[in-house]
């Protein structure tokens, strides 16, 4: 790796990283960790590929991205802020009030180091989830668009380690190093949260993957956006813009299995789960299961129901709720209630706790919302071909390690079951091998021609940016 890069030059960024000597000098120890990290967990054989991808070159909702032909290992990962708000203050908690933070409180210091790194982690833990997909993409499309998601990821992971050299000194560099140097699934040294350790092994996974826990990401990074720590909440608000298309990437994508498989299941007849497969589509049941295991992991990433950490976070000013300026209240919450599911004599019941301790539920429950009306959309698309499958969410506790309903065992009906009778049922409610199998086995290919998708995949409604569908979106060489 060259050491002699212009930094100024190499990491575009609107935070005059030019003028500040030691911050330039910590990021430049770090960068070749980075590039590091991108050759051996990034994208499989992807280094040489010419992709069609956007990148961020600055912060004006006009013409924030360009979109050009980038072979990855080149993509110009950049820092990136919304520009400040004057006047702006702390919007919640006992802080409400004072000036919003330039420079991190004192007493905070932990804490806010804890919420970035947690956050910085996720970011390069999805990039090596799925960094075996691309042998198996259905289309150049669909190829280009999980590596606009990778190269997006490792951007964010850039924004949360400007916060730790920037902010935190010689703890903070050395977290952006142990965020090099953990791994997803590793035994010794995993990533920070569940869902992040988890494979991603097919591309039905991948798009439930994008659908359910990048929205999660989208929660998180709301709520930080919040922050009273100003760099914090510019950052967050800025990765957001990009976040929409990981989220439309796994929304169309589900979208266009069940509207292929709808399809053929019309034409061909067929309901029955094993006629369906035979066809070379991918049954709505083993969508479901799919769907159930993606949305139960990616709730358990909200946290614990009842919450003293999220009342911190909350009452010190660091993380705020969802949207939490257009929220009319006192944004202190000493009063007010919220209602917890749990589960009490063998029934889930609602428990009225303290709303500070219930912001992790909270913000669970506002991401519910979002999640239920994509399912809406997909189950749309189904009924149009007139198939009266249904996807749905499944019971909030059903599947759970963390919280209220962990150690219970909850069917996807909401019905408090016994060890036994849970597991007689498991295959039916979440993939098992037998599924896992299938899907991959229809998955042995990388579909190369342009305009050209798999079979167990319907076509998108349009290209990228201007482009047609059966646009050259990745030149292998
Ligand atoms: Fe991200
Ligand atoms: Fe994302």
């Amino acid at each position: 790796m060259t050491s002699n890069i212009d930094y100024i030059d190499k990491i575009p960024n609107n935070v005059d990283l030019g003028r500040d000597r030691v911050l330039q000098r910590a990021l430049e120890h770090w960068q070749p960790a980075y590039m590091g990290w991108w050759y051996d967990m990034g994208p499989n054989e992807s280094h040489n590929y010419d992709v069609y991808l956007r990148t961020a070159i600055s912060v004006d909702a006009e013409g924030w991205a360009v979109f050009d032909y980038v072979k990855m290992p080149q993509y110009r990962w950049g820092i990136f802020l919304v520009p400040p708000t004057q006047g702006r203050e702390v919007n919640f908690g006992v802080n409400k009030g004072q000036p919003a933070w330039q420079d991190v409180p004192g007493e905070y210091r932990s804490m806010l180091r804890r919420l970035i790194v947690t956050q910085g982690d996720t970011e390069p833990a999805s990039v090596e989830q799925q960094r075996m997909l691309g042998m198996c993409a259905p289309s150049l499309y669909d190829l280009r668009n999980i590596y606009q998601v990778n190269v997006e990821e490792g951007r964010h992971l850039w924004a949360m380690v400007y916060l730790l050299h920037r902010y935190f000194g010689r703890d903070g560099r050395e977290e952006a190093e142990a965020l090099l140097d953990r791994r997803s699934g590793d035994v010794d040294n995993p990533r920070i949260l569940g869902a992040f350790n988890e494979p991603t092994p097919d591309w039905l996974a991948f798009y439930m993957f994008t659908f359910f826990t990048d929205r999660d990401g989208k929660f998180q990074l709301s709520s930080l956006a919040e922050s009273g720590f100003d760099p914090l909440a510019r950052t967050c608000r800025f990765m957001l813009t990009e976040e929409a298309h990981h989220m439309f990437v796994g929304e169309t994508g589900v979208g266009r299995i069940v509207q292929r498989t709808a399809e053929v299941m019309a034409e061909h007849r067929v309901d029955d789960p094993d006629h369906v497969r035979a066809l070379g589509v991918i049954d709505l049941q083993t969508v479901q299961r799919y769907l159930n295991f993606h949305y139960s992991v990616t709730l358990d990433l909200f946290g614990g129901d009842v919450s003293s950490n999220a009342a911190s976070f909350y009452t010190t000013g660091l993380k705020g709720r969802y949207e939490e300026t257009k929220i009319q209240d006192d944004h202190q919450l000493t009063d007010a209630t919220y209602k917890v599911g749990t589960v009490k004599d063998g029934r889930v019941i609602d428990e009225e706790i303290p709303a500070l301790n219930a912001l992790n539920e909270r913000l669970r429950d506002d991401y519910i919302g979002e999640v239920q009306a994509g399912v809406d959309r997909w189950n749309k698309t189904i009924e149009k071909s007139g198939i009266p499958f249904r996807l749905t969410l499944p019971h909030k506790g059903f599947h759970r390690q963390i919280g209220n309903f962990a150690g219970q065992f909850i069917s996807p009906g909401g019905d408090v079951l016994t060890a036994g009778q849970w597991n007689a049922k498991r295959d039916e409610w979440l993939p098992g091998q037998a599924d896992y199998t299938f899907v991959q086995a229809m998955m042995t290919g990388r579909v190369v021609e342009p305009g050209k998708f798999a079979n167990w995949i319907a076509p998108p409604r349009r290209g990228i940016h201007t482009q047609p569908i059966d646009f050259e979106y990745v030149r292998f060489n």
